[in-house]
């Protein structure tokens, strides 16, 4: 039986791609890519790949690595598998538990996650990647941090969207990040399965900043990036909410004016310097 209740409860395969391609682009790579310490020829697995962005950046970088992809939600690996092969790339998605990977033992130099070590038990999370990890293979586990950040972003409408939100009724919603931790925590818990060179980075990155942008088309692609991240964690939401309908006309509208409004100001020379950004934990360590 497929399961797809990430994609259906908590959030939507395109959501997720379209948030992550927003964040993580070739305009600021250099701030996020070196993370990864990728040399040509490396066996790879992302566990808990999603859409598979980042797999994909990474073969159509490091085109004579060997990159595999996992995930539990069916709808997420179908989407990757049908991105992977419009970029003509031959990464290997196939669906499966982080608890049980269907790859040999010491088969890969880099494992590593995004934003998924939050949502799973650490000894379930770990077990398996330490396992098929070479020895002296490289782990790389990346999440969020959720402090609070100085981001401007642009707000014309919204306050009015907002409120739109907040109108909204759900069912019930499916409590996330239910293994948020310290990434002290996260490191003594490495240590304790006798991971080496354990080390912790922090990244502030901005995706998000038009009127910073070397040109017109950066900067439009960036208003776009965002608009279209908006709009699809619009369409989820108001798909999972009993009375999504009510809202929809009026919330799709608002979104559009506003976006409409951004590319008005930036045309229009007006700058308001509107920024938006992640500030990202990168702990990694050696089997
Ligand atoms: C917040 S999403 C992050 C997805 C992707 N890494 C990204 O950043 O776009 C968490 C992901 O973990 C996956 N996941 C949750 N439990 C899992 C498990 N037991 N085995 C494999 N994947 C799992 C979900 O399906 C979801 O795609």
């Amino acid at each position: 039986m497929k399961n797809t209740f990430w994609s259906s409860q908590v959030q939507s395969t395109e959501l997720l791609y379209y948030s992550r391609k927003e964040k993580f682009n070739k305009d600021n790579r250099n701030d996020w890519f070196k993370y990864f310490k990728i040399k040509n020829g490396m066996k790879i697995l992302e566990v808990g790949c999603g859409g598979g962005l980042f797999t994909n950046m990474i073969k159509l970088y490091f085109p004579d690595c060997e990159v595999y992809g996992i995930d539990i939600d069916d709808n997420h690996i179908e989407f990757a598998k049908k991105r992977c092969a419009e970029l003509k790339l031959d990464v290997k998605y196939s669906v499966a538990d982080i608890n049980n990977l269907p790859f040999e033992n010491d088969m890969f130099d880099l494992v590593f996650s995004h934003t998924v070590v939050e949502h799973i038990p650490f000894d379930i999370f770990i077990k398996e990647q330490k396992r098929v990890l070479k020895e002296g293979g490289r782990l790389l586990i990346m999440r969020v941090d959720m402090i609070k950040k100085n981001d401007k972003p642009f707000m014309f409408l919204e306050d009015e969207i907002g409120e739109l939100f907040s109108k909204l009724e759900y069912k019930e919603r499916e409590p996330v990040a239910k293994y948020l931790e310290d990434p002290d925590k996260t490191m003594q818990r490495l240590s304790e399965y006798n991971f080496k060179n354990i080390d912790l980075k922090f990244e502030r990155i901005v995706y998000y900043s038009p009127d910073t942008q070397p040109n017109r088309k950066k900067a439009i692609a960036q208003i776009e990036r965002n608009y279209l991240t908006k709009l699809t964690n619009a369409l989820f939401c108001l798909e999972r909410a009993n009375n999504g309908d009510i809202v929809k006309e009026q919330m799709l509208d608002l979104l559009e004016k506003q976006y409409k409004e951004r590319l008005r100001l930036y045309d229009n020379k007006s700058k308001i310097f509107d920024f938006q950004s992640s500030i990202m934990i990168f702990i990694s360590a050696k089997k």
